[in-house]
């Protein structure tokens, strides 16, 4: 389809490169070890310089923090740990000064067992309508001692809790401390439409949807049919059943992307058009066809692009990715997007391989990532090349590993080495042990170490972003057109930009053009394995 006579003007999200913040570890302003708002604020240059257009910030909102935020206890205020309401003023107006949109996290599943709704629920009787903002049922067996469905929790164990010696037992598709919202109560709805009013009023542009597919669960409550739970949180292995997925692909469950979640979204459209905002949602679904059905044009605006990072170090796995994403997005009339990191996955160095062809392997994928239509998310710490980090037992926080014993998310959330040559990098104003503890080896991997070292990852997303400017523009489409360069070679022409990754083990030639960029030195016209490059023309 042709975008080129879209009468509208280009949103802003449209071909946006979105660099995603996680609040706790990206800049501690206090000293606690813990990074905060006021440490995002000072260091939001960074992501200005390297050429982002938006932040997403990950939830800062009051919590007891059993799942770093995403339990909210007050969708309104700012939790202690990372600051007040003043430094989320502070923090957007920083941001907009510099000319960088802001997209703030919002967690309509679920909220924290401290939340005021959840105490009233528990302290009222069965059936009341403080308990009908929640799903609690009566339990099985002839005691109800046992659940009311098979659910399992996207991170181990039953998706249901018992209160008490009580016959009734609540759902959470996650932790325990995170009871699931009743989606058919309209309560439910008029809160979080007051929450995007909120934020919207305070200068957010935009919101990350958290867990959008989950919403709605068929209304019977019915036994999924996979007696084992079809995720695992445990992220850091590469073979697909223990990778964080929130929902099975290919399967149809009762608790996941329902169609009736359609229907929500399209009550937030026209607010979010009021505002000129956006949403992006974060729906894992069974096909790229299910995933596009978010973005039709009376819902959100955006839908992350999962399989991108599901897909192996393979040209073909990529090729069809890229197909298939593009298909089902134009067959809705949407624009893609595209990530490789975030803070619930295994990063992309590591994924790869690891070691250097890892980091060759991640740099290469970037550059695809970057040379694609539409929209890319960028995860903090990408830009450096860090690895995932085999975090000690002892310093593992993810709710996951308490629930499963499995090493969970951790591993991507270690938090920013900035400067220095040894922990905590400047994480912090002082000497002070991050909340998690930062390897002994990453001096080389710093801002400070990367800035200006023009064969740095640092450097090398700097260019990137910068040329991308010119490509991505509503002329060059929301289509690719694929190259055959051989098996093992991804290649595809992008309006103006051609793009060649080397997914092989032997050279290949470059088609003609010139060459703009490399993740790695170029042979003459040759393109060397892990390596991807762009051409003009
Ligand atoms: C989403 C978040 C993840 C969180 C979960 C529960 O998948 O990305 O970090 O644990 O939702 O809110």
């Amino acid at each position: 389809m042709s975008h080129v006579n879209d009468p509208q003007p280009t949103p802003w999200w449209r071909h946006a490169v979105v660099y995603q913040v996680y609040v706790r570890s990206f800049a501690d302003s206090s000293g606690d070890g813990i990074g905060d708002l006021a440490g995002i604020t000072a260091h939001l240059t960074h992501v200005k310089d390297l050429g982002a257009d938006a932040v997403w910030l990950t939830p800062f909102y009051t919590s007891p923090q059993h799942d770093h935020g995403y339990d909210v206890a007050d969708y309104r205020d700012v939790d202690r740990l990372f600051g007040t309401l003043d430094d989320a003023d502070r923090l957007i107006a920083r941001a907009h000064e510099l000319g960088l949109k802001v997209v703030v996290d919002l967690v309509p599943n679920h909220t924290s067992w401290d939340h005021a709704w959840f105490r009233a629920a528990l302290a009222a009787e069965p059936g009341s309508p403080e308990r009908a903002r929640y799903l609690f049922r009566t339990g099985r067996g002839e005691h109800a001692e046992l659940p009311p469905n098979n659910w399992q929790s996207v991170f181990g164990g039953p998706a249901w809790t018992r209160v008490g010696e009580t016959d009734q037992w609540y759902l959470h598709l996650f932790d325990t401390s995170q009871p699931d919202l009743d989606w058919r109560n309209p309560e439910v709805n008029a809160m979080f439409q007051d929450v995007l009013r909120f934020w919207l009023d305070r200068g957010a542009d935009g919101f990350r949807v958290d867990v959008a597919h989950g919403l709605l669960k068929e209304e019977s409550l019915r036994d999924q049919t996979r007696e084992a739970p079809s995720i695992a949180a445990a992220a850091q292995h590469h073979e697909e059943p223990d990778r964080f997925q929130v929902g099975a692909h290919e399967v149809d469950e009762p608790m996941w992307d329902q169609p009736e979640v359609h229907d929500v979204y399209r009550t937030w459209h026209p607010i979010l058009e009021e505002y000129g905002a956006m949403a992006v949602a974060e729906a894992w679904t069974r096909s790229p066809a299910h995933t596009a059905a978010y973005v039709r044009a009376d819902e959100l605006q955006q839908t992350f692009n999962f399989d991108w990072l599901l897909a192996d170090w393979d040209a073909a796995a990529f090729r069809r990715v890229i197909t298939d994403t593009i298909e089902a997005t134009r067959a809705v009339g949407a624009w893609p997007t595209w990530v490789l990191n975030n803070h619930d996955v295994v990063r992309s160095v590591t994924r790869y391989g690891g070691g250097p062809t890892g980091l060759a392997r991640a740099r290469a994928a970037a550059l695809a990532t970057l040379a694609l239509p539409g929209a890319a998310y960028l995860y903090q710490g990408e830009e450096l090349g860090l690895p995932e980090v085999d975090v000690a037992p002892e310093h593992r926080q993810d709710p996951s590993w308490f629930r499963t014993g499995k090493p969970g998310r951790d591993g991507c959330r270690v938090p920013m080495p900035w400067s220095g040559s040894a922990p905590p990098y400047a994480f912090g104003p002082g000497p002070g042990a991050p909340w998690i503890p930062q390897p002994a080896d990453w001096g080389p991997l710093t801002v400070e170490r990367q800035h200006g070292d023009p064969s740095s990852t640092l450097e090398l997303y700097r260019r990137a972003l910068r040329l991308r400017r010119e490509f991505a523009t509503d002329a060059a489409g929301a289509e690719v057109e694929l190259l055959d360069l051989g098996p093992q070679v991804l290649a595809f022409r992008h309006g103006a930009l051609t793009a060649v990754v080397n997914c092989g083990a032997t050279e290949v030639l470059l088609p003609d053009g010139v060459p703009l960029l490399s993740s790695g030195p170029l042979d003459g016209h040759r393109l060397r394995p892990h390596t991807a490059a762009w051409l003009r023309g």
